[in-house]
């Protein structure tokens, strides 16, 4: 099967990996198998896989991208907030390598039905799999006033959030991004920035529709716990909301704890457990966004354990 283009930061996931013959890995958001593929690839001929994803429709993908891998992958319809429970079933006690490219995939903005594009008419879903317990148009028609303006502000972090709460409260039901869209362009013109006025509310809604923030934080001590020794785990965030949470996580467990903190004599209480193998993250090269605009945004941490 041919993907659209290389999944964002493809050579760079691979290179922080370092997959190995008779390796185990993971990749928790598989989505429709790029990087996945590169992995096995590089740990062959015996070396195994795990993917998630929350999407049967990825899912669908990724097993046609892996079919010449199928001896040694494991696919699983799950969330990555279940990654121990998932490597308990597959009696894996620790892994080489895990790989997270957060957020929406292409297929899933390409896919108008799916409503995560604001620039197609569609029901206003944005769910990434169907347990959730929402949809976008739920969070739109039900919340407060003040709790969509909340939402808009913390996820979307747009300055508009309070008028287009308003706005939106004022116009319900809405049932379709256009609906949606057209409210939003009503009180948020545009300000001659590139970016469109819609796109921080619905980047917001799409991360409360999915608990994303939440569930990278449930993750990563997950997968910081189920690293052998020299294993790493790569991330891959697309905003600065993401981004801030596994920097945070990286930078605490990559530290002693010790009380008190600036005497001589002090207790180390814990014990770093990682070390962050780059300084600053990775960023796509030029050629990669020009090529795919999407990558833009996409910044890439890696993690040693100890
Ligand atoms: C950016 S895409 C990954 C693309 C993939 N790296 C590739 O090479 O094709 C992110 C994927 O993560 C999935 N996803 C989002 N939240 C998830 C979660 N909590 N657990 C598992 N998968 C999730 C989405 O459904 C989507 O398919």
């Amino acid at each position: 099967m041919n993907l659209p283009h290389q999944p964002v930061l493809y050579k760079e996931i691979i290179h922080a990996l370092q997959p190995k013959r008779g390796g185990r890995y993971v990749d928790g958001t598989v989505g429709s198998g790029g990087h996945a593929r590169g992995i096995l690839e590089a740990c062959a001929p015996d070396g195994q896989l795990l993917g998630l994803d929350v999407d049967p429709q990825a899912l669908a993908l990724a097993r046609e991208t892996l079919a010449p891998y199928e001896q040694r992958i494991h696919l699983a319809q799950a969330s990555y907030t279940t990654l121990s429970a998932q490597l308990k079933n597959l009696r894996w006690d620790s892994v080489d390598g895990i790989v997270l490219d957060l957020g929406a995939s292409s297929m899933q903005f390409d896919t108008p039905e799916r409503g995560f594009s604001f620039q197609n008419d569609a029901p206003l879903d944005m769910r990434f799999g169907p347990h959730a317990p929402q949809t976008a148009a739920d969070i739109v028609n039900t919340y407060t006033e003040r709790e969509l303006a909340d939402l808009i502000y913390e996820y979307g972090e747009d300055r508009d959030s309070r008028k287009i709460a308003r706005a939106i409260v004022n116009a319900r039901p809405l049932h379709t991004t256009r609906e949606l869209v057209a409210v939003i362009e009503a009180v948020s013109p545009r300000r001659g920035d590139r970016v469109h006025p819609a796109t921080k509310t619905f980047q917001a809604l799409r991360i409360a529709v999915n608990d994303e923030l939440a569930s990278i934080k449930k993750v990563l001590p997950q997968a910081v716990a189920s690293l052998k020794p020299g294993g790493r785990l790569a991330v891959i965030s697309f905003h600065s909301l993401e981004d801030r949470i596994v920097k945070e996580f990286f930078r605490e467990q990559s530290k002693d704890l010790v009380n008190p903190p600036y005497e001589q004599l002090y207790i180390v209480e814990r014990q770093a457990i990682i070390k962050e193998v780059h300084r600053k993250p990775i960023t796509p090269s030029e050629e990669e966004t020009k090529d795919n605009p999407r990558a833009r945004s996409a910044k890439l941490r890696v993690a040693e354990k100890l």
